[in-house]
């Protein structure tokens, strides 16, 4: 290996390792300050909203992310196309995340229920495959733009379908907890 392969290897290590970081700073942050605050009423609508519209974005990257990838899966499209839509949509899935993270610290979280705790993990979960998944995209751009999913290594393979598994179950087990929560069921 190159000492400029290594060395970007290693900074790619270190950007991770202060993902890993910053997600569970901001998971902490936002459930201490839950505990902390107790927003007017009035804002309760404001916020309800906008952690609707990070929902949005959030998943909304997600999925487009994996549908994009399953077309690379299928054969219907390149590597290189995959690389650019990934590009593109990350900022849009981390905004998500982020104004989740914001939001959800003024809705007054009942963090002693179980079903909320489990929401929380599934949200901590799918934060940190995030992160995670900067590792398999270093991991595709170093493999040819025309790489066909067929003929990538197994390692390779399972590491996508894992990550894809990861990310919807994690999200969507968060979304449905909490509209089960807002519903009052
Ligand atoms: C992946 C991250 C998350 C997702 C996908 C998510 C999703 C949702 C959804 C879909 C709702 C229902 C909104 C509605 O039906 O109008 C909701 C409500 C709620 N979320 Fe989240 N959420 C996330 C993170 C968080 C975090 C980090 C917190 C707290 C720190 C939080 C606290 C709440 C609360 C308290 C409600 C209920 C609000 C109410 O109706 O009173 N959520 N969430």
């Amino acid at each position: 290996m190159s000492i400029a392969l290594s060395e970007q290897r290693s900074l790619a290590r270190h950007r991770r390792a202060l993902g890993y970081w910053a997600v569970t700073l901001g998971m902490l942050a936002s459930l201490w300050i839950s505990t902390q605050i107790q927003p007017a009423a009035w804002m309760h609508l404001p916020m309800l909203f906008a952690h609707l519209a990070s929902v949005i974005a959030g998943l909304g990257a997600t999925v487009m992310l994996d549908v994009k990838a399953l077309r690379w899966v299928l054969g219907t499209q390149q590597l290189s196309e995959l690389w650019v839509f990934e590009k593109s949509v990350t900022p849009l899935a981390w905004a998500g995340i982020i104004g989740l993270l914001f939001t959800g610290a003024f809705l007054q979280p009942v963090l002693d229920s179980p079903v909320t705790a489990l929401k929380m993990v599934a949200v901590y979960v799918a934060a940190m495959n995030g992160v995670a998944l900067g590792r398999l995209t270093d991991e595709l751009h170093r493999m040819p733009p025309d790489t066909r999913f067929a003929t990538a290594p197994t390692r390779v393979k399972l590491w996508c379908l894992s990550s894809a598994a990861t990310s919807q179950i994690a999200w969507w087990t968060a979304v449905i907890i909490g509209m089960l929560n807002t519903s009052g069921a």
